[in-house]
């Protein structure tokens, strides 16, 4: 099969969770481009809308729908919605994060709210929306976690900034998403299910100008990623161009950990 083709998503549904947030809105660009039929959905439905509707003027297959990963009916009633709506889904990119914790410091009431967003509530949307892609015959989730849950942070990068130290919870679930990967991949054998992971460095989001010099002299590539970056990986794994890749996790960092 041509590559074209086997990177085409034409006629397949997706669902990208936290669509409308930064790292989100790229994810949701790309899958479009590539011809997908993508659904953003996130707690604000008017935020979503707005995404939606900016990149449906663009001409992509672009649509929002609410969902609040931490309450279980709220999950059930997305995937109600998604088969009303498009019949099926094909691909799951698992993308919403809460971020109530501002550092070590913060209260572990903050770390408790995390993990009922960010574990509990993100294994809950895993398994119903698994069990969608199932009930299709298959498809693919693409876990988006970070660098940050492979290894210990970078303190110097705050160095001469006023940004504090970067937040517990975020190391806990991230890590624990890349090895969630791997069990599922196994668990999902049969069902023609893959399960991936991506492992993203930095987006560049405005940050201040001692953590950009900081950080930047790091990378091989010499930047933050930018809102390209995550396109090209996203349409492989969402693509029967990846459909050997499986249970895998791949750091996109631009070689800063190489
Ligand atoms: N931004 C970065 O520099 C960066 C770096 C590495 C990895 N990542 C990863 O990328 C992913 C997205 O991060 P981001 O920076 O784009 O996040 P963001 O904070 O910009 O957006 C998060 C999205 O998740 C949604 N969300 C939060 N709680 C939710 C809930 N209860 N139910 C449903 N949706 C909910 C928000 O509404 C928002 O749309 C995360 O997995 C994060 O770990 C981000």
């Amino acid at each position: 099969m041509n590559v074209k083709d086997l990177l085409d998503l034409k006629g397949k549904v997706i669902l990208v969770s936290g669509g409308a947030g930064s790292y989100g809105k790229s994810i949701v660009e790309g899958l479009g481009e590539a011809g997908g039929t993508v659904i953003t959905a996130s707690r604000n439905l008017t935020n979503g809308q707005a995404v939606a509707q900016a990149f449906r003027a663009k001409g992509l297959d672009v649509h929002a729908m609410q969902v609040d990963q931490g309450i279980h009916e709220s999950v059930l009633s997305l995937k109600t919605k998604i088969l009303k709506s498009f019949g099926k889904l094909d691909v799951f990119v698992n993308n919403a994060v809460a971020r109530p914790m501002k550092g070590y410091e913060d209260s572990i009431e903050n770390f408790a709210e995390s993990m009922r967003i960010n574990a509990t509530g993100m294994m809950d949307i895993l398994r119903e929306m698994c069990d969608l892609l199932g009930k299709n015959g298959g498809g693919s989730v693409i876990n988006i976690s970070s660098m940050m849950g492979m290894y210990g942070p970078d303190l110097s990068n705050y160095e001469g900034t006023d940004m504090g130290n970067p937040p517990p919870d975020y190391f806990f679930h991230n890590g624990g998403l890349i090895n969630l990967t791997r069990y599922l991949a196994k668990l999902m054998a049969g069902k023609n299910i893959r399960v991936n992971c991506v492992s993203p460095g930095g987006l560049f989001n405005n940050q201040p100008v001692r953590f950009l010099e900081n950080y930047n002299k790091k990378v091989p590539v010499g930047r933050l990623a930018n809102h390209d970056d995550i396109k090209g990986l996203m349409v492989l794994l969402a693509s029967d161009a990846g459909a050997y890749i499986n249970g895998e996790n791949i750091l996109m960092d631009g070689g800063l950990n190489a």
